[in-house]
């Protein structure tokens, strides 16, 4: 064989060699990266048997799936929400899912700071002895509508996302102090 065909005959190969194993080396990589580096992982599989957790928004997108997994690791929630019926809705199919699991749903519409108020008064007079252990902050809303307003008249998105939030924090602190989590 001539040196020509030869080279051409070689480079041919590697390129086939890489084009075949970079995607096996890569995967391997990844593998290797996962399995011993879990930077960015939440890794934590705590049991939380006897621990009262609070969520709002839970009837949809992240407040379910926190739900699903506080639920998986035997927490005790509590709903903050606005469509009651949905929450009991879900109440019952996470009674099928999580067999055992205990769930409270009071009301709570984010909107008016009153409603706020009296759902962490309630939260605290129901739960007062045990202590709230975790508060999940998490329902929220967006609009483009720049003219929404609350009930007590303040931007939606400051009103419903940051301020009712931040009277709950407030009137539920000393529960959430008593906890030893
Ligand atoms: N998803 C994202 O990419 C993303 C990115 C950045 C930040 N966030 C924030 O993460 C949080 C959850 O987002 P998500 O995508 O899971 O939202 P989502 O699927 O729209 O669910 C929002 C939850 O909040 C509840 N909620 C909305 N307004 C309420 C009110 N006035 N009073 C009481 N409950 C109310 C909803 O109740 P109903 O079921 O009754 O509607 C629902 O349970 C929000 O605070 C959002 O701003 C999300």
């Amino acid at each position: 064989m001539s040196t020509p065909a030869l080279i051409a005959g070689l480079s041919v190969l590697g390129v086939v060699v890489v084009v075949l194993l970079l995607p096996i080396l890569i995967a391997c990589l990844i593998r290797f990266k996962n399995h011993f580096f879990t930077w960015g992982r939440y890794t934590l599989d705590e049991d939380l048997s006897g621990k009262l957790a609070v969520v709002t928004g839970a009837t949809a997108g992240l407040g379910l799936e926190i739900s699903r997994e506080l639920a998986r690791r035997g927490a005790h929630l509590v709903w903050g929400a606005r469509n009651m019926n949905k929450a009991g809705k879900l109440k019952e199919a996470f009674e099928v899912e999580y067999p055992g699991c205990q769930i409270d749903i009071l009301k709570l519409d984010l909107t008016s700071l009153s409603s706020a108020g009296k759902f962490a008064a309630d939260v605290a007079a129901k739960f007062e002895s045990a202590g709230v252990d975790l508060l999940f902050c998490n329902a929220g809303m967006g609009t483009k509508d720049e003219t929404a307003r609350t009930d007590d008249g303040y931007e939606i998105h400051f009103g419903v996302n940051y301020l009712a939030h931040f009277v709950i924090i407030d009137r539920l602190m000393k529960t959430l102090l008593k906890s030893s989590t």
